[in-house]
């Protein structure tokens, strides 16, 4: 098995995000750059983790015409990266286009809706609630036009699951080992009952890097999910 956890580099420091993703390499499975790293360093910042050997998720959640999006898709490519996402909300044609805009060189996975997002919320955004209905909704079009999963929450694992087999993958954020600090995530869920909920990919991030000892902690995470080191 490979390791499932991508550790979320969130910090605009570029110089701390590679010395950790060097020391935290032989204990995860990947990494996640998002857009707080994207706005601060761009393309050559994503390029920096290019050949260290680990598998990135570009997560920029790209959201726009299909022919943006598609020529987004085309660029990042040239990042040598192996997760790219969108959002769902963009619609059929812009899913496609950005799956086909990928040419096979990367995963494309959506955002259905965002976890920050009550049922209030969703409302007033004109989407019928709940979002469980939504996320289960948009999650079957993501499939539908032939991409690849969805980021989810850990607790829409199972209908997710149930609804798109085993084929499709489920990318899961907000994972916090016991006594893990919440930050401000709210419905969470332990590394091993997330991996064992079938989530194929695990994205934590500050259980990881504000942790006082990053390495450590990664290495608890991955000994937690059956892996062990000499
Ligand atoms: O530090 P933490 O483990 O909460 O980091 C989770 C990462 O996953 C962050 O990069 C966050 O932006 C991302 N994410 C999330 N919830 C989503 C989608 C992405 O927490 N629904």
């Amino acid at each position: 098995m490979t390791n499932p956890v991508f550790v979320a580099l969130d910090t605009p420091d570029l110089a701390a995000a590679k010395a950790l993703a060097r020391e935290l390499r032989p204990y995860v499975g990947g990494l996640k750059l998002g857009l707080e790293f994207f706005s601060a360093h761009g393309p050559d910042g994503v390029r920096e983790f290019s050949g260290m050997g680990f598998p990135v998720f570009l997560d920029l959640k790209f959201h726009d015409i299909p022919n943006t999006v598609a020529g987004a898709v085309r660029s990042a490519m040239a990042l040598d990266v192996a997760i790219v996402n969108v959002h769902a909300a963009g619609g059929p044609a812009m899913l496609a286009a950005a799956k086909e805009a990928a040419g096979g060189k990367a995963r494309i996975i959506a955002v259905t809706v965002l976890t920050s997002l009550s049922d209030g919320d969703l409302a007033a955004v004109g989407q019928t609630p709940p979002a469980a209905d939504q996320v289960l909704r948009l999650a079957k079009l993501v499939k539908a036009c032939g991409l690849d999963g969805v980021v989810c929450s850990a607790h829409e694992i199972a209908p997710l699951r149930a609804a798109l087999g085993k084929d499709f993958l489920l990318v899961v954020p907000g994972i916090r080992p016991q006594g893990a600090a919440l930050g401000d995530q709210t419905r969470v869920m332990g590394p091993l009952e997330a991996h064992r909920a079938g989530a194929d990919i695990l994205v934590i991030g500050r259980p990881i890097t504000a942790a006082p000892d990053p390495v450590q902690a990664a290495r608890d995470i991955a000994e937690s999910l059956g892996f062990s080191f000499t």
